[in-house]
């Protein structure tokens, strides 16, 4: 314990930690706590008092309820009751869990059932029956029921052991919890494939993406990382499926063959693979195999190949086991969906987010039976060989025009470059330069610090927002919408067939198109869909727009981040468009008093700092911002309703209030028309004062502004 910093001692007031140190000191209070956690739980060896310890989780939550965009994905306050396990406990198979043998060419099938007929010495006019079913991209689990009732379940592991996911493969819906039948063997091992489906797949890597969280590379990754959770409520919130195919250990078979064997599974409630058959010619297990291939791409889960097993249980077991494979069974693999040409040329796409998407083009090349000419590059550090979480990149290779490259379809997938053949490479190729302007615009394109994960974003984005014309429409359709310009009579559809005609490219346009109307031919009137009435009531619509309320006008600017809250907070912070434009533009030119002053208020992160700053220095939003105020008139935020005591007055609250959260507090006070700020300066009017106030307090007495304790703020808000 002498060696560690005393956990008790945290020196800034939480109120007072800037957004740099209060993300490290999570990162150190998230290790710490881990820690105490571990010498406690695992190790029934605590270090520090109860008392300790719940100061540090105590002030691990107060940092978080002030920067809430900060909270770490591994936050303690997110590990309640008991402590995950370490890791999962070890099981010997009974019986071994198996590999199998591959085979690639018609010729190899062959040869593997006159292999066979020769081990077993079976006649040429003998029959081989011959079971084929799909070979399932999943991961092996064994499933131990005893008296009927499901025990153990683990994974394959290295065959001989694995580890043990019982609870995890009890959240499967389609394993049985118990089985009833009077042929179920008292000790019965079922084995079989886990898998997830494809629609599964998509939609959980959307919510992973929408959490913040790394997507999975494909359904099989996902599928382990769900079985593999050592929190099983994850792994049943995840959809997974089971194929029952092959059994372990046992006291007895109720039947002779495979094929009875999966009816059996099937009879006893275990989901079997419908796509199972048996064949007696080499012939036919072909034909099995190019039919079970034909259908790969509309099953909904993935598969590699299909497998052979002789069908008679006898045979298997005259025929045993080879180096941890059957004898009796075989992999027939599907090929690669690859395939190698020339990448021609990497072009910018532009999204309607302002993403800037590379994609290659390829000199056309036929993959698993389709022609592919396009795939696709995802981004920036893609192309410098730099892979990323989930995506399929062998990394360490940049990708250059000119290239050989090796091209992969999976499935319903978009094509993606896997892999680069440097021994091809021209010598004349260079590394890509990536543009950092937008090829639709011109306008800076910009890479994001992730405020979270302190990383900067992979993807690189246009800060044209309303003058790029690949995002125009997008933008437009928000700028009019219902929480910002709310005009009634252009919608979504209005907004598109607008630009699309090029009446309408840019939000100014909006407020011209009356003034323009009777030189369009044909006017709006006679447009489809438009008369008379409906373009009177647009005009009239437009017109009461003219007039705009400051939180509304920067919620429609779209700028990134900036949301309707924050343009709220934005418009009572700066009062009117002139203070909040000047406060722009002198961001967009890297003036740091500016910068320093918009991160003081409270509420508004680095993250939107940033994209005021790139959206202002970009001069199109400028000429867009210019146009769009001849036009219009951004009324000033109005003072609140009826004055009250505070109304107008800047507010700082410091230390610990007792009586509400920080929140609430805030949000009373600015009811009242108060300006809540971060810090305390000449302009400040009151700070309230709680227990643990530091140099904010101390500042305040400095400078003479008046200082209140919370009891005494409510008296003079009349809450108390
Ligand atoms: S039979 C003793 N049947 O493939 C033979 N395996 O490469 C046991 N697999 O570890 C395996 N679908 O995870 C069998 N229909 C199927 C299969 C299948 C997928 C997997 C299984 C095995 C691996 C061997």
């Amino acid at each position: 314990m002498a060696s560690k910093p005393d956990p008790v001692l945290r020196e800034t007031p939480v109120d007072e930690l800037k957004p740099a140190a209060a993300r490290s000191e999570l990162k150190s209070l998230a290790a710490e706590i881990l820690e105490h956690d571990r010498r406690y739980y695992s190790e029934d060896a605590p270090d520090v008092t109860d008392a300790q310890y719940d100061v540090l989780r105590r002030r691990n939550a107060q940092i978080e309820a002030r920067f809430p965009q900060l909270k770490r994905k591994d936050s303690p306050s997110d590990r309640i009751g008991a402590p995950p396990l370490a890791a999962f406990a070890t099981v010997r198979h009974a019986v071994p869990m198996l590999s199998l043998g591959n085979v690639f060419t018609d010729d190899d099938v062959e040869a593997f059932c006159d292999r066979i007929r020769r081990f077993l010495g079976l006649e040429a006019d003998e029959e081989l029956a011959i079971a084929v079913e799909p070979k399932i991209d999943g991961l092996s689990a064994t499933l131990r029921y005893e008296d009927g009732i499901f025990t153990l379940g683990a994974t394959r592991g290295d065959g001989a052991q694995g580890e043990n996911i019982t609870q995890n493969l009890k959240t499967i819906k389609t394993i049985p919890q118990h089985v009833e039948a009077e042929d179920f063997p008292p000790v019965f091992e079922v084995r079989g494939e886990v898998f997830m489906s494809h629609d599964d797949f998509k939609a959980l890597n959307q919510a992973q993406a929408t959490n913040g969280k790394p997507e999975f590379a494909n359904p099989r990754n996902a599928a382990a990382g769900s079985l593999r959770q050592l929190d099983a409520s994850i792994t049943a919130s995840r959809p997974l499926g089971f194929f029952a195919y092959a059994w372990g250990e046992t006291a007895s078979l109720p039947v002779g063959n495979q094929n009875e064997m999966i009816a059996a599974f099937k009879r006893w409630g275990f989901p079997v693979n419908p796509l199972f058959k048996v064949c007696t010619r080499v012939a036919d297990m072909l034909a099995v195999y190019s039919e079970i291939e034909a259908r790969r791409a509309s099953l909904g889960y993935d598969i590699d190949g299909v497998v052979y097993k002789v069908d008679r249980l006898d045979w298997q077991n005259r025929l045993g086991f080879r180096s941890r494979q059957p004898r009796w069974a075989v992999a027939h693999k599907f090929p690669a969906e690859q395939a190698t040409t020339v990448l021609e040329d990497i072009e910018i796409q532009v999204g309607r987010t302002g993403a800037l998407t590379p994609v290659a083009r390829l000199k056309p090349v036929t993959v698993g039976g389709v022609v592919v000419s396009n795939a696709s590059l995802h981004n920036e550090d893609y192309i410098k060989g730099i892979g990323g979480d989930g995506l399929p990149l062998r990394e360490g290779r940049d990708i250059r025009k000119g290239d050989w490259v090796i091209v992969q379809r999976a499935g319903d997938v978009i094509p993606q470059i896997v892999d680069v053949v440097i021994g091809k490479r021209p010598g004349h190729a260079k590394p890509f330069s990536f543009p950092t302007k937008c090829p639709e615009c011109g306008s800076q394109a910009v890479r994001e610090l992730d405020e979270k994960s302190g990383k900067t974003d992979a993807v690189r984005r246009c800060t044209g927002g309303l003058f790029c014309p690949a995002q125009a429409v997008e933008r437009l359709k928000h700028f009019v919408g219902r929480n910002t310009f709310d005009i009634e009579g252009l919608g979504t559809k209005q907004v598109e067939a607008f630009f699309a005609e090029g009446l309408v490219r840019t939000p100014a346009d909006i407020f011209t198109l009356e003034a323009r109307n009777a030189s369009f031919d044909p006017p709006i009137a006679s447009h489809e869909g438009w008369g008379a009435t409906s373009e009177a009531k647009l005009f009239a619509a437009i017109r009461t727009r003219r007039h705009i309320g400051l939180d509304r006008f920067i919620n429609a600017l779209g700028i990134r981040h900036v949301g309707e809250g924050t343009a709220r907070l934005l418009a009572r912070t700066y009062g009117d468009i002139d203070s909040f434009y000047q406060a722009g533009r002198a961001l967009g030119v890297g003036d740091e008093a500016a910068r320093a002053e918009m991160e003081a208020i409270d509420g508004i992160g680095p993250a939107v700092v940033e994209a005021l700053g790139d959206f202002f220095g970009e001069a199109h939003n400028a000429q867009i911002l210019a146009a769009l105020l001849e036009q219009i008139e951004v009324a000033p935020v109005e003072a609140a309703a009826t004055t009250t005591p505070v109304s107008g007055k800047t507010v700082v609250f410091t230390g610990t209030l007792e009586k509400m959260s920080r929140a609430e507090a805030k949000a009373r006070a600015e009811a009242l028309g108060a300006k809540v700020s971060g810090s305390v300066s000449v302009k400040t009017d009151i700070v309230i004062a709680g227990p643990g106030a530091g140099s904010k307090r101390a500042k305040a007495e400095e400078l003479g502004v008046e200082v209140l304790n919370e009891d005494d703020w409510l008296a003079l808000i009349g809450q108390n």
